[in-house]
């Protein structure tokens, strides 16, 4: 059967079928090896999409991908219809799951979203500039499909999923169809952390963005290698390592709320290019005890930022290297861009300067070649797809486009980012793990 993503829904649609006819509170008895969701690149925004399955009756929900936030939360404002939904009655457990200690009473209800004597916790649209509200801590059965590494298993169900509801406001934003966002975050109620818990699996998740639209979806896998690819088989073994490093404090200066931030950083110590050190105070890349600075990873920043000393220094790095190439009118939100004809088409991408991040050692480096630093904008036109971020508390926020087919996996046991460098070294790329071939 070939695994596009419509036999991925029909799938889906058949065997929820068979599942919410059936005792759904029991813990699964086959244990999954791992489990794997579909994510699609919404070209509009540049945000990647996933799909999960939820409810009773289950029913697909679209939700925005963000690597770094804890919680998954869904709009229950428009249309949640679930025989299988439960409120969270205050300081029970799912309230401890979702760091909670505030407790709501809303006469309007009840109804999902709004139920007295239930906890709560805030809800945040990264997206559109930290769009943030507050919503009921809730549970619901969840269905994902499992895998051995290489090939599509049986639907599995989480039931009692614990997640936030949000309302029809905070999805601005958002791509048309999608009804909310789901984290990634290191945090208890974070979907990789209750998967882990709910299966008994190694605490490591991968993920691969798609950098094409959306009939050709890359794959969030929670669990461990293999990782196959038809005909390249485990690429797990391209991966170098990084420690992942946590921020204390989840607003960096304030020990108001001085829980860690669950969001995933690790330590970039200089950049090249083309192998030239690229020339700037690089004290700011290493995250001070307060926790400003340092290197983020992000799915909702759809290219790399930089604070704005490093970014200037980039650029005319990145000129230097390119110095005898006409430069053309900047395309926003880029400040350089060149007539694509000089960049011709490589195996990875426009022919441009490679990008070297140096991370914790001087021998460990991320290498972005042109499928991840140069953005076509237009038929003729090529610009460096990094953007300047300004002042920001970050050095460097990572963003989707510098990720896009590259295999990473957070290894949260080590606390260890695993990563490839672009998949297109090895004819491979993000969406190939779905496009299965026959037996
Ligand atoms: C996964 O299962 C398929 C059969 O369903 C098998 O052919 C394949 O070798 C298995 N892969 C791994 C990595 O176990
Ligand atoms: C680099 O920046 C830090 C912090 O702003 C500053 O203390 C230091 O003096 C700077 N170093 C140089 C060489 O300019």
């Amino acid at each position: 059967m070939a695994y596009s993503p419509l036999s991925f829904n029909l799938l889906f649609t058949s065997l929820i079928l068979f599942i919410s006819t059936s005792t759904s509170q029991k813990t699964p008895s086959n244990k999954p090896h791992a489990l794997i969701l579909p994510v699609t690149k919404d070209i509009s925004t540049n945000q990647h999409i996933t799909r999960i399955y939820q409810r009773a009756p289950g029913i697909p929900i679209s939700l925005t991908v963000d690597l770094g936030k804890a919680n998954l939360w869904v709009d229950c404002e428009n249309n949640y219809i679930s025989k299988s939904y439960r409120n969270a009655k205050c300081n029970s457990p799912p309230c401890k799951l979702a760091g909670s200690g505030s407790c709501q009473s809303c006469y309007m209800g009840p109804s999902p979203g709004c139920n007295t004597n239930t906890c709560t916790t805030s809800v945040t649209n990264e997206v559109t500039d930290r769009l943030t509200d507050v919503g009921e801590v809730a549970l619901d059965v969840m269905y994902l499909q499992s895998t051995n590494g290489s090939k599509p298993g049986k639907l599995v169900s989480v039931p009692g999923y614990v997640f936030v509801c949000g309302n029809t406001k905070i999805l601005e934003g958002l791509p048309k169809g999608v009804s909310g966002m789901v984290g990634l975050g290191r945090a208890q109620i974070g979907l990789p952390y209750q998967i882990f818990k709910a299966f008994n699996l190694p605490k490591k998740f991968g993920i691969c963005l798609s950098s094409l639209p959306r009939s050709s979806p890359g794959a969030i896998f929670l669990g461990d290698k293999p990782y196959v690819f038809p005909s390249q088989g485990d690429v797990s073994v391209y991966l170098h390592y990084t420690p992942l490093i946590t921020r204390p404090f989840s607003i960096p200066g304030t020990n108001f709320r001085n829980d860690p931030s669950t969001e995933y950083f690790i330590q970039v110590s200089s950049i090249k290019i083309n192998g030239k050190n690229v020339n700037f105070n690089t004290s700011f890349l290493n995250m001070n005890k307060e926790g400003f600075g340092g290197t983020k990873i992000s799915t909702t920043k759809p290219y790399t930022t930089m604070v704005t000393p490093i970014y200037n220094a980039f650029v005319r790095a990145f000129m230097e290297q390119r110095k005898n190439i006409p430069r053309v009118k900047p395309v926003a939100p880029f400040s350089l861009c060149y007539n694509a004809k000089h960049f011709p088409n490589t195996q990875v991408g426009p022919n441009g300067p490679f990008i070297d991040l140096v991370l914790h050692q001087k021998d460990v480096f991320w290498r972005i070649y042109g499928a991840n630093s140069m953005v076509k904008v237009g038929r003729n036109v090529v610009c460096l797809g990094f953007v300047d971020g300004g002042n920001s508390d970050t050095a460097i926020d990572i963003g989707s486009y510098q990720i896009e087919d590259n295999f990473l996996q957070f290894d949260l046991e080590s606390s260890r980012l695993g990563f490839t460098s672009t998949l297109l070294l090895h004819q491979t790329r993000c969406s190939n793990f779905n496009k299965r071939t026959q037996a």
